[in-house]
């Protein structure tokens, strides 16, 4: 299974870093299989679940399993196009018996459109890319059609938790998704965007910070 092309501009960078052990490669191969969203057609959100979650660019998928642990009752899906980080994740999967994730090794805005209307209680883009550059704003995952996608998989209430490090796309990600009505922003306080929020997990690239500001959380809300 590798990622697959999307027609769109890329907003990741490698999708394979150093070779798989055997154990991992064991994994991919055995249990993502197993617990893969399927290649095509809608994507259901099983009922059994009482939430539904959706991790974007996962990374190591260090928060994805953590919070798939706090909420067994709930049904996470993570999508990650970089193997090694995937194959991080289906370790962290397999060695805590969790029945309540679901994966995606590709690009998540193959996934976003197969996903059904108001299935979605949180979504999480945390220290998405962040394509710097001006001339590279087009490759930032927050784009006006992503940011109306979130929107409608969102349910009312729903939560959608943008964190970056990166001055450009904090001010990038807040234009953008300031300018949806049917998105609150939640913050009332400074403290509100400027501390981790109480039910974050730190993962291992958060605390490289190799943005160029400390990190800021926006908390969206859909109406
Ligand atoms: C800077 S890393 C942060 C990883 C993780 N969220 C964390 O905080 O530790 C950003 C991740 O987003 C992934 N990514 C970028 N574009 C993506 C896309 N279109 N769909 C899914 N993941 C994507 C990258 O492969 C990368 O692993």
């Amino acid at each position: 299974m590798t990622p697959q092309n999307s027609p769109e501009l890329r907003t990741f960078g490698r999708t394979k870093g150093r070779p798989l052990s055997p154990r991992q490669q064991g994994l991919v191969d055995d249990l993502l299989p197993r617990i893969a969203v399927p290649d095509s057609g809608p994507v259901e959100l099983p009922q059994r679940f009482s939430q539904h979650i959706l991790e974007i660019g996962f990374g190591g998928g260090e928060h994805l399993v953590a919070q798939a642990r706090r909420h067994p009752g709930t049904g996470f899906i993570g999508i990650e196009p970089y193997v090694n980080g995937v194959a991080k994740a289906l370790t962290g999967i397999e060695e805590n018996s969790l029945d309540n994730v679901r994966l995606h090794l590709g690009d998540a805005r193959d996934i976003l459109p197969r996903l059904p209307d108001a299935g979605l209680d949180r979504i999480y883009l945390l220290f998405p890319d962040p394509w710097p550059k001006l001339r590279h704003s087009k490759r930032r995952f927050v784009q006006d059609r992503t940011a109306a996608e979130f929107v409608r998989l969102l349910k009312p209430g729903g939560l959608l938790r943008v964190a970056t490090d990166v001055m450009a796309y904090a001010d990038h990600a807040l234009e953008v998704l300031r300018r949806r009505s049917e998105l609150q922003w939640l913050a009332t306080h400074a403290d509100d965007w400027r501390k981790p929020p109480a039910d974050h997990i730190t993962t291992r690239y958060e605390t490289k910070r190799l943005g160029d500001c400390e990190p800021v959380w926006f908390d969206f809300q859909r109406r």
